[in-house]
C-alpha cells in the first residue's frame, strides 16, 4: 500500500507531469506544453546568450576530474569571490543554486513556532519552503510599483519573527526598493532574526551600474544580514547550479555550522570561477540586455500592456489576457503566465536578444490583433 504523504508534505509541489530533464536540446513537455528546440524561451529569466568559449574550455578541463568528489574545491571560488566583493573568504557561502541556499536558511531558521516575513507576490520558493517547514508565514503585499514594501515588512515583524526575506529586485515584478531604504527594516529587526536579502538580479540594476555594492553595504551594520546572489542570471550559468551567500564573519560561521550547505559540483565550481574572471564580458552583455529591456518595455507599453518598472532581466505586465501565454506557447514562445506565479491575469517576459524580442513582439501583435 503506498498511502499518502503526511499532512504538510503533500502541498506546494509543482506539477512536473511529463517533465524530462535529459538533454536540454531534446524536446520535452511540461504541463502539456512542448519545449522543442524551436520554442523561444522568455519564461525562465535565463540569459539569452550562450557561454563564451573561454568558459566552455574551463568546463571541458574540469570535466576531466569528474571521477573525484569536489572536496575542498570550493576554496578557490570562495577566494575569487571574496576578492571581487571586497570581503574575507570566511564571509562567503557557496550553494548549489541560490534556491538551495534560501531553502536551507528557511529550513534552518523556520519552524512551527517561528514567523517568516516575506514579500507577496514573490519568488515561490519562499512561500513553498515556509509552508513545508510549517513556519508561520507573514506575506506582505508589494508596493504598486512591484517592489518590496519595506515599511510594511518592518511593521509585520514580531518577537516571534526569525527570518525576514527581501527580494530586490523582486521576482516576478522587477521592482526594486533602493538599497538605502532597507535601513529602517534593519533598525527594527527583532532580536535573533536574520534579514535575508535576495539579490539574484543585482547585476541588472542601475545601482550596480553606478558602482554600488547593494545590500553588501549592510553586512557590518551590527545586525544579522545575509545577502544571496547567483551565477544563474548575469553569468548565464543557470544549468550548472551555483549560488552564494555573503554575511558578516560571525553570522556566516554560524550559518555554515547550522545549514549543512555544500553539494555544488566540480564543473559548476570551476565554471563560476572562470565566469568571475570574465565579468567584463558579462557586464557588456548585461548592458545589451538592459537596452533591449527598455525597447521591449516601450513596445509592450505601446501595445497597451501597462508593464511595471523593472530593474531585472524581465518585465511584468499585470494586465495581460489570461490566455495569451498559452496562445504564445502554441505559436512557439514560452512566456510565464501570471497564474503560475500567483498573479493571475499577468505575464512575465524575460528579455531575449534583439532578434528574439522582435519575433515575440510580432507574435503578440498577431495574436492580439486576431482577437
Ligand atoms: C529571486 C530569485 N531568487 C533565487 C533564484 C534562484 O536562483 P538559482 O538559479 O541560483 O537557484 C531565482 C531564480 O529564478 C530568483 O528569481
Amino acid at each position: 500500500m503506498s498511502g499518502s504523504l503526511p499532512d504538510g508534505l503533500a502541498g506546494e509541489q509543482p506539477d512536473r507531469t511529463g517533465l524530462r530533464w535529459a538533454d536540454p536540446r531534446t524536446p520535452f513537455t511540461w504541463r502539456g506544453w512542448s519545449f522543442g528546440a524551436d520554442v523561444l524561451r522568455f519564461g525562465g529569466n535565463e540569459s539569452p546568450y550562450p557561454p563564451p568559449q573561454e568558459l566552455l574550455d574551463a568546463i571541458a578541463a574540469a570535466a576531466d576530474r569528474m571521477n573525484r568528489y569536489p572536496f575542498g574545491m570550493e576554496g578557490s571560488l570562495v577566494e575569487a569571490l571574496s576578492a571581487r566583493l571586497c570581503c574575507s573568504p570566511e564571509q562567503v557561502m557557496i550553494a548549489p543554486g541560490t534556491s538551495a541556499l534560501l531553502e536551507a536558511v528557511i529550513k534552518g531558521l523556520g519552524g512551527p513556532d517561528r514567523e517568516v516575513v516575506y514579500p507577496d507576490t514573490s519568488y515561490p520558493a519562499y512561500r513553498g519552503t515556509v509552508t513545508a517547514v510549517r513556519a508561520q508565514g507573514r506575506p506582505v503585499p508589494l508596493r504598486s510599483d512591484g517592489s518590496c514594501d519595506i515599511e510594511r515588512m518592518a511593521d509585520a515583524c514580531t518577537d516571534r519573527t526569525s527570518l525576514v526575506i527581501v527580494c530586490n529586485p523582486n521576482n516576478p515584478t522587477g521592482g526594486m526598493a533602493p538599497t538605502r531604504n532597507l535601513r529602517p527594516l534593519i533598525d527594527v529587526l527583532p532580536a535573533g532574526a536574520l534579514l535575508l536579502i535576495d539579490e539574484a538580479y543585482w547585476e541588472f540594476t542601475d545601482e550596480y551600474a553606478d558602482g554600488g555594492r547593494g545590500a553588501l553595504d549592510y553586512l557590518e551594520c551590527g545586525r544579522p544580514v545575509l545577502v544571496a546572489r547567483t551565477f544563474s542570471k548575469f553569468y548565464g550559468l543557470a544549468g550548472l547550479r551555483v549560488g552564494y551567500g555573503v554575511a558578516a564573519r560571525q553570522i556566516a560561521g554560524e550559518l555554515h555550522g547550522r545549514l549543512r550547505l555544500g553539494g555544488t559540483n566540480i564543473v559548476g565550481i570551476v565554471a563560476a570561477e572562470a565566469a568571475l574572471g570574465l565579468t567584463e564580458v558579462f557586464a557588456e552583455r548585461a548592458e545589451r540586455i538592459k537596452a533591449e529591456r527598455g525597447r521591449l518595455w516601450q513596445a509592450l507599453a505601446s501595445l497597451g500592456f501597462d508593464p511595471l518598472p523593472t530593474q531585472a532581466n524581465f518585465i511584468f505586465c499585470p494586465h495581460a489576457d489570461d490566455e495569451l501565454p498559452s496562445k504564445l506557447m502554441a505559436a512557439g514562445y514560452w512566456v510565464r503566465g501570471g497564474a503560475s506565479l500567483q498573479m493571475p491575469g499577468g505575464m512575465r517576459v524575460t528579455v531575449g536578444n534583439p532578434d528574439e524580442n522582435d519575433k515575440l513582439l510580432a507574435a503578440i501583435r498577431a495574436i492580439t490583433e486576431s482577437g
